[in-house]
């Protein structure tokens, strides 16, 4: 057994060869990988060196069995990472896309960074599935890398992409020093969207560099609330404590109106997505944004859509569901109406949210405080 190298100490020597012994037994068979082995085998391959994995055609095609077992999970980085393994970039952009804030998701997007696969991730970044664009994002932003800055700019002003995109790049880039720069000059400017305002406004406001601070507060413009009265800034709102009992009431409100979009429980009628657990979703900066600005964001499912009929009608609302000849669209009411595909002209997506802005200027601040505490506590039992 040549390829050992005989400057390891004698156990170590005699676990290699064990675990050699284990890894390229019943290598080649056909069947797949039983998953019931895959945590021996990670083992196993945890004591080899690199150097001999890699000149070793049987260990190879062992380590890709395993690496193709474990794709998508946060300990095939370690691997991918100590074998030096090629053309595994889509691999590590699943993890990155699937764990964005977990130590191993932030690796993986660090190491496609470093190597050639910048090419995967703008790809996915403006391809057409916005769920996985947005959490890819997400992970660049979190990256704590200076060289997602170049593709996460250009996704703040391209107007084809789902807001979410857009809105996970804003935050990203507030994480940089020179990305929270380029959003101030995109506000001073004129040039940021109108939809990625309310986000750059409160990831600026929190950034840690004082003069940045400064400047967005004076020019992206402050929120209002009842009377024309400017509203405190998000992040200073989402301080304070509110009363749970008081929240519940203002919600159902007939004023407020979220009770006619949302259930929570059995109440309320089911436009929007049900809060019954939004205190599990969404922090109180995030739900305090879906109040003061609900196109700053929009549930996936839950996009807004104009439907045109040829006779010059229109549906607004989510599409509920759609058969071969036939349309059912929500309209903000929670009415569904239906359309016959060969009567239908056009259908787009609309960039707004179905849930109107301004909500909460019938409220107090007081008001809106209890009723964001309420939200915040609705959790899973
Ligand atoms: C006309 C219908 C409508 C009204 C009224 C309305 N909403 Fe919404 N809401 C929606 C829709 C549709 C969505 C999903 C699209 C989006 O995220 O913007 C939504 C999203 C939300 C979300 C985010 C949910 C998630 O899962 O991410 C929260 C929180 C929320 N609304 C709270 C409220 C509150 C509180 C009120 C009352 C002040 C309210 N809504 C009034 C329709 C409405």
């Amino acid at each position: 057994m040549s390829f050992i190298p005989t400057t390891f100490h004698y156990n170590a020597r005699v676990k290699q060869l064990i675990a050699i012994l284990f890894l390229v037994g019943n290598v080649f068979a056909a069947e797949p990988l039983p998953l019931a082995k895959v945590n021996t085998l990670i083992e196993a391959l945890g004591r080899l060196d690199p150097a001999l994995v890699n000149s070793n055609p049987a260990l190879k095609e062992r380590l890709n069995q395993v690496l193709d077992a474990v794709r998508g999970e946060p300990r095939s980085v370690a691997l991918i990472k100590k074998f030096q393994v090629p053309d595994r970039e889509a691999d590590l952009l699943a993890v990155a896309a699937m764990h964005p804030n977990a130590p191993a998701g932030v690796e993986a997007m660090g190491m496609v960074l470093a190597g050639n696969g910048k090419k995967a991730v703008a790809a996915l970044l403006t391809g057409k599935d916005a769920k996985q664009a947005a959490a890819v994002a997400r992970a660049l932003g979190n990256s704590n890398n200076q060289k997602v800055i170049p593709l996460l700019a250009p996704l703040v002003t391209n107007a084809k992409l789902h807001v979410n995109v857009r809105k996970e790049a804003v935050k990203g880039l507030a994480n940089f020093e020179a990305g929270a720069k380029h959003l101030l000059g995109l506000a001073k400017s004129g040039k940021l969207p109108q939809s990625a305002k309310f986000t750059a406004s409160l990831a600026l406001s929190t950034v840690r560099w004082p003069s940045i601070k400064a400047e967005a507060a004076k020019v992206l413009p402050p929120l209002f609330g009842a009377n024309a009265k400017p509203l405190p800034p998000v992040a200073v709102l989402a301080k304070r404590k509110g009363d749970i009992a008081n929240g519940a009431k203002i919600f159902l409100r007939e004023a407020v109106q979220c009770a006619r979009c949302h259930k929570v429980g059995d109440a309320g009628i089911e436009v929007g997505p049900a809060l019954t657990e939004i205190g599990d979703k969404l922090p109180k900066t995030e739900l305090y944004a879906s109040i003061l600005d609900p196109s700053a964001g929009i549930s996936f499912g839950y996009e807004a859509w104009l439907v045109t009929m040829k006779d010059g009608n229109a549906a607004f609302g989510i599409i509920e569901s759609e058969t071969d000849d036939e349309i059912f669209v929500k309209g903000p009411t929670g009415a569904v109406t239906k359309h016959a595909k060969a009567n239908i002209k056009s259908r787009a997506q609309q960039p707004i949210s179905l849930m109107p802005p301004g909500l909460h200027l019938t409220l107090k601040v007081e008001e809106l405080v209890d009723l964001i505490e309420y939200l915040s506590s609705l959790k899973k039992k």
